[in-house]
């Protein structure tokens, strides 16, 4: 969407995949995220989106149709909490679904189906910076009829407003072929869960969009499991880098709070941060893949390559690429630097490693 946000895929947090709509999503932790955010020193590195999920309202709206905060998870509202997040520099986002009802309409919280108008001028007078708008309880109505409303709802409200479509690639046509026009990014999966077979099977849905992703609108695997739990560290390190080379949304999923020092510096890894953030706005393509052996190449906008060399074997394998495999020949040396390890390294064209078990090699590779 040419809103001029999101020239580079959002950073940020939400609360879905470490709550749901467990009693400690409210205003004490989301408070605690941002102030996180600047003590560990994320903020430095590019996260800026606090963000909330499903879960914040009261099941009606009140007598002018208004939404009303949840009353004990949201005691002071909405716009206590957003300008809290300000005052630290960062930005805010919320949650509603382009249905009657949110997802988890058990409880019966109000969508914005119907009421897009009034609910993007509440978001807009509370400060929000961001909307993730979900497709439950949709009513059969055609997606891209409701997500370009409250697109123009957003817009009308003169405020700027990340635009996160949430619409899971469920319908035909997929969201990724109309997204462009409508949203700064779009769900491409349905939910992730904390579980290597699950990042793995949302990764590789991603793998033949990235003729649909660029600045200002991006295809959307999910929000990162990294902290969760669920995951070994060298899983997590697959986990973050795959999705920075597929120029995906890097929202962290865990309560920061409480984070291991192991998945504060997989999350604060800049080099890798920096190919996610890249200016140039390409999403890795696949250069080879057989036998769990899959190579990406992710073209950045100095002119280097970043190469990723993914393992989902459950035992340690060689993989090999070439410079001019990857999109980076004509030259008689490379130089290489594995993101992770740090090691630098020289190369007349192969590129190599061995990947340990669920594990990614991620080469920067320069010419000269
Ligand atoms: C479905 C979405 O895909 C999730 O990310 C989350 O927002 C839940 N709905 C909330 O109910």
């Amino acid at each position: 969407l040419d809103n001029g946000l999101a020239r580079t895929p959002p950073m940020g947090f939400n609360n879905w995949n470490a709550t749901h709509c467990d009693a400690s999503f409210n205003e004490s932790m989301v408070k605690g995220v941002a102030d996180a955010f600047v003590s560990l020193g994320l903020k430095d590195v590019g996260y800026t989106y606090v963000n909330i999920d499903d879960c914040w309202a009261e099941p009606s709206r009140d007598a002018s149709g208004n939404l009303v905060p949840h009353h004990t998870r949201f005691p002071n509202g909405i716009k206590a909490v957003a300008d809290y997040v300000h005052a630290k520099g960062l930005k805010f986002g919320i949650y509603t679904s382009a249905g009657t009802k949110t997802c988890n309409a058990a409880n019966g919280f109000p969508g914005a189906l119907d009421h897009e108008k009034q609910d993007a001028k509440q978001f807009a007078s509370w400060g929000v910076d961001y909307l993730k708008y979900d497709n439950c309880n949709n009513q059969g109505v055609d997606a891209q009829k409701r997500y370009k409303a409250m697109r123009d709802a957003l817009a009308a409200t003169g405020r700027p407003i990340l635009y996160s479509l949430c619409e899971w690639g469920q319908t035909t046509p997929k969201v990724w072929t109309w997204g462009e026009p409508v949203g700064n990014s779009w769900r491409t999966t349905g939910d992730i869960s904390d579980k290597w077979s699950s990042m793995i099977d949302k990764l590789h849905i991603n793998d033949d969009l990235a003729q649909y992703a660029g600045p200002g609108h991006w295809n959307d695997p999910d929000m990162l499991e990294v902290g969760n739990g669920g995951m070994t560290a060298t899983e997590y390190r697959t986990h973050f880098s795959l999705w920075a080379m597929m120029a995906a949304p890097l929202l962290i999923g865990s309560d920061i709070r409480n984070a291991s020092a192991t998945a504060q510096s997989i999350l604060k890894n800049t080099d890798i941060i920096a190919l996610d953030q890249d200016t140039l706005g390409k999403q890795a393509t696949i250069v080879s893949s057989s036998g769990g052996k899959t190579v990406y190449t992710k073209q950045l906008a100095n002119g280097d390559h970043a190469v990723a060399l993914l393992n989902e074997n459950s035992s340690s394998k060689t993989i090999s690429t070439t410079a001019s495999a990857i999109g980076l020949g004509g030259s008689s040396s490379y130089r290489l630097k594995d993101l992770w390890s740090k090691a630098t390294s020289t190369t007349s064209g192969s590129i190599s490693a061995s990947v340990p078990a669920h594990g990614t090699v991620v080469y920067r590779v320069s010419r000269g």
